[in-house]
């Protein structure tokens, strides 16, 4: 096959996964138990939805091009929301609205590598920013962490080269749900000011940290601009993941390159998202603290059914956002074990040898849970089908 710039990746994860579903049926009683994707199923609020409606009836200007940047409106509203956030100062010029998050990671690589960069990811890493950076040609190192999977700053500083241009990370951590101290992703500021890099974190999950008050202080940093990319998404709190719309924040010259980037490939956000992302900042703040509140109670939940786990060899890695991360005790290889368990456990989860490179032993005795959608019962469910194996 000939070398293109999209044969240098994998396919799609996700995709991947649920082919494995084909030609596998599962009765009534025992359903599939869906672990394998970040998104919440269920639509918006109702009110949200008909304020959607609305706007899409009553406003020329939800069928029309905006700004490439995003609406000034949505940039407005969201600096002011980051700033009480992170009890920091952030202005409108500063933030610039994206077709979803994953396109902010895009635009952002795209505006601060050239081919054969560098970025320094740790592991296990979400799979998309691996994806796009090979797709951009742009080598992912992969900085390995350990059994509390957070990654290591004087480990990421032997890593640097000359050719490095930023560290990404994400927190609350997609796959492994650990969120990272304040003093964790300080150090990696530190590290980037240093080497004169960026330091990219995407906090899509923010709005599900179990801790109260700002999860780090980095926009409090003076001149945080000219090193922090902050990114963002509105697909999980408003449950708008089909709108795409997701946000950078970092400073207007980093901004000016980006803006390149997103007309070419997208003109402008899509007006409705805007419109749905602004009206669910300005409407919805009790209705995402009672969405935090459940999922953080779903949380707990594995953690009361975890000790059924570890009595048959399981380890709990990680927990948080919308994930927990473990370690199978089985003589067999995570991507085998996925596989297996469609048929044999009616359940649908990610082998953590998607989210590690192919050198990388780690990923074959680990797997990704996706809690989100699982209420208590679901939960008990799927533990009671996971103690049951033997293989
Ligand atoms: C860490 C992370 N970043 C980005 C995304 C994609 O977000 P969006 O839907 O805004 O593109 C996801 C979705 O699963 C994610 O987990």
């Amino acid at each position: 096959m000939t070398q293109t710039r999209t044969s240098a990746t994998f396919p799609p994860p996700v995709m991947e996964a649920r082919r494995w579903l084909e030609g596998v049926t599962f009765s009534a009683d025992r359903p599939l138990i869906n672990v394998s994707q970040a998104a919440p199923v269920d639509p918006p609020p109702l009110a949200l939805r008909q304020a959607m409606a609305e706007f899409a009836v009553s406003e020329d200007s939800a069928h029309l091009y905006g700004p490439v940047l995003g609406n000034n409106t949505l940039r407005t509203e969201l600096a002011e929301q980051i700033g009480a956030h992170y009890a920091a100062q952030v202005s409108a010029d500063q933030v610039a609205i994206t077709s979803g998050c994953n396109q902010a990671f895009a635009a952002t690589i795209s505006a601060i590598t050239d081919q054969g960069d560098e970025i320094i990811l740790p592991t296990p890493w979400y799979f998309n920013h691996k994806m796009w950076l090979d797709v951009a040609g742009v080598k992912a190192v992969d900085l390995a962490t350990g059994d509390d999977l957070l990654p290591d700053p004087d480990a990421a500083r032997a890593l640097i080269t000359d050719k490095t241009r930023a560290i990404a990370l994400v927190t609350p951590n997609n796959p492994g749900g650990v969120e990272y101290p304040a003093n964790l992703v300080s150090a990696f500021y530190d590290l980037a000011v240093e080497h004169g890099i960026r330091l990219i974190v995407d906090e899509t999950y923010r709005d599900f940290d179990s801790r109260s008050g700002p999860p780090h202080d980095l926009f409090r940093k003076p001149d945080w601009q000219s090193t922090f990319v902050h990114l963002y998404s509105f697909s999980k709190a408003y449950r708008l993941t089909g709108h795409r719309v997701g946000a950078i924040a970092t400073g207007p010259d980093l901004l000016d390159e980006i803006e390149k980037f997103l007309d070419t490939v997208a003109i402008c956000p899509g007006q409705m998202g805007q419109f749905a992302a602004l009206w669910g900042m300005r409407n919805l703040s009790q209705w995402v603290a009672g969405e935090r509140d459940e999922i953080l109670d779903r949380r707990a939940a594995i953690l009361e059914h975890m000790p059924g786990l570890t009595s048959k060899g399981w380890r709990l890695l990680g927990l948080g956002a919308y994930f927990a991360y473990l370690e199978h005790p089985f003589d067999l290889s995570s991507n085998e074990l996925a596989r297996r368990l469609v048929s044999e456990a009616g359940i649908l989860l990610l082998p953590g040898t998607m989210f590690v490179p192919d050198h990388s032993p780690s990923g074959k005795r680990q797997v990704r849970v996706a809690f989100a959608n699982l209420d208590r019962d679901g939960i008990r469910q799927l533990f009671d089908r996971l103690q049951a194996l033997s293989f």
